[in-house]
């Protein structure tokens, strides 16, 4: 198989579809990797890294669209992507489709076969091409936090780790699971007070048995919210109800008694967000103030340090593409988890939140695969 490689357009994004050592594995399969020239320079994959990997570099996305069997991405198509989609071609990347009804339409007339990330699951019930978005998020919103906390970024001028004699900064971590996890590891690391609090007892079990006494596992109410929000330094917010609208789990009052000069890190920003005063924030001006608190609210974390993240996507995603690579249709029919991720095909939307959030027919993916 033709596999294509566009550079991507959405504003500010430095992620690639295949990294240089994804490329080697394909074409040690046999297929061929088309990439656009520049794909990866933003995060230092060089054409020569390409070349050497065994792609072909060429001009522009309209080559890569025109001659690949499959494109791979990493953001939703943008129109002038979409409308270089054909019948037959299959394109894997993340789609995001059910509060998207121009990107679907547009998908749905291309008749090409369209496989969402964020939907591909695995038999731990969990989202495997969206849980390294969530590691590297989780990891870095700690960063974050504690470079805010300093006084020249507006924080109230505390070192997370303290130091001997000194007492830790407190870090209150809302939410325990992949993102709450990874940055209760960093806190924790870094030698912080941390809390997590979390409504899954289950999942408070793993995270006390991992931490052994290191992180306190806390049950999330709105009194030990408030209690832990009050005391923290730094306050992480990483709560997910699938399908839903994050919780507003810090209201403005909570807000306005914190500490002067602690930071809320909003990871949750992406589902709305989970403190009331939250709105969403870019990489160039990360932060605003809400009563001397500091807000870091970035809807697109991991686009920050996208070498890393290019790289932890290529990971997860990198064993689908083979599999589509090497027998597309028998690949989607095989393997449930990855028919999961089909959202459209020929024509069909095949995933059907997506379908009834629009008003499209629901055509379930197995029988769409065998027209
Ligand atoms: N801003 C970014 O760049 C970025 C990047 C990756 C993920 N995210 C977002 O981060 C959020 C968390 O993602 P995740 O992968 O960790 O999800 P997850 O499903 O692994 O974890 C969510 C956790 O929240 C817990 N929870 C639900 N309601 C709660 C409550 N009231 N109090 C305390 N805990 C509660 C759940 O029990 C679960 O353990 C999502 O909104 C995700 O979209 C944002």
């Amino acid at each position: 198989m033709l596999v294509g490689v566009p550079k991507e357009i959405k504003n500010n994004e430095y992620r690639v579809g295949l990294t240089p050592s994804s490329v080697v594995e394909l074409v040690a399969r046999g297929h061929k990797v088309m990439v656009e020239v520049n794909a990866g320079a933003g995060i230092d994959f060089s054409d020569e890294e390409y070349r050497a990997a065994g792609a072909e570099m060429v001009a522009s996305a309209a080559d890569v669209f025109a001659a690949a069997d499959m494109i791979i991405k990493v953001k939703e198509p943008q129109p002038r992507e979409c409308e270089m989609l054909r019948d037959g071609q299959i394109l894997y990347t993340y789609l995001h489709l059910a509060p998207d009804p121009q990107q679907t339409k547009l998908l749905v007339e291309s008749g090409a076969t369209c496989v969402a990330y964020e939907t591909v699951t695995d038999n731990q019930g969990g989202l495997p091409l969206l849980a390294p978005m969530s590691e590297v998020a989780g990891r870095m919103s700690v960063q974050a936090g504690a470079y805010h906390l300093e006084k020249a970024q507006g924080g109230r001028s505390v070192l997370l780790g303290g130091v001997p004699g000194v007492a830790p900064a407190k870090v209150l971590v809302i939410g325990g699971g992949v993102v709450g996890d990874n940055a209760a590891a960093i806190a924790v690391g870094m030698g912080a007070d941390v809390t997590i609090l979390d409504r899954s007892i289950a999942r408070l079990r793993e995270l006390d048995a991992k931490y052994e006494g290191r992180a306190h596992c806390v049950y999330s109410t709105m009194a030990t919210i408030e209690e832990y929000a009050l005391d923290a330094d730094l306050v992480i917010g990483a709560v997910l109800i699938p399908g839903a609208a994050a919780p507003k789990l810090l209201s403005r009052d909570i807000i306005s008694r914190m500490k002067k000069g602690s930071v809320v890190v909003d990871v949750a920003i992406d589902q709305g967000g989970c403190f009331e005063t939250s709105r969403a924030t870019t990489h160039q001006q990360p932060t605003y103030m809400v009563d001397d608190v500091v807000h870091y609210c970035v809807a697109n974390m991991p686009g920050g340090v996208a070498r890393t993240a290019t790289m932890a996507l290529n990971n997860a995603t990198l064993p689908y593409a083979l599999a589509l690579a090497d027998d597309p249709v028998n690949a989607l029919f095989r393997d449930k988890h990855l028919q999961n991720g089909l959202n459209v095909h020929k024509g069909h939307v095949t995933y059907k939140a997506v379908a009834d959030a629009l008003g499209y027919s629901y055509v379930p993916a197995d029988e769409a695969l065998k027209v």
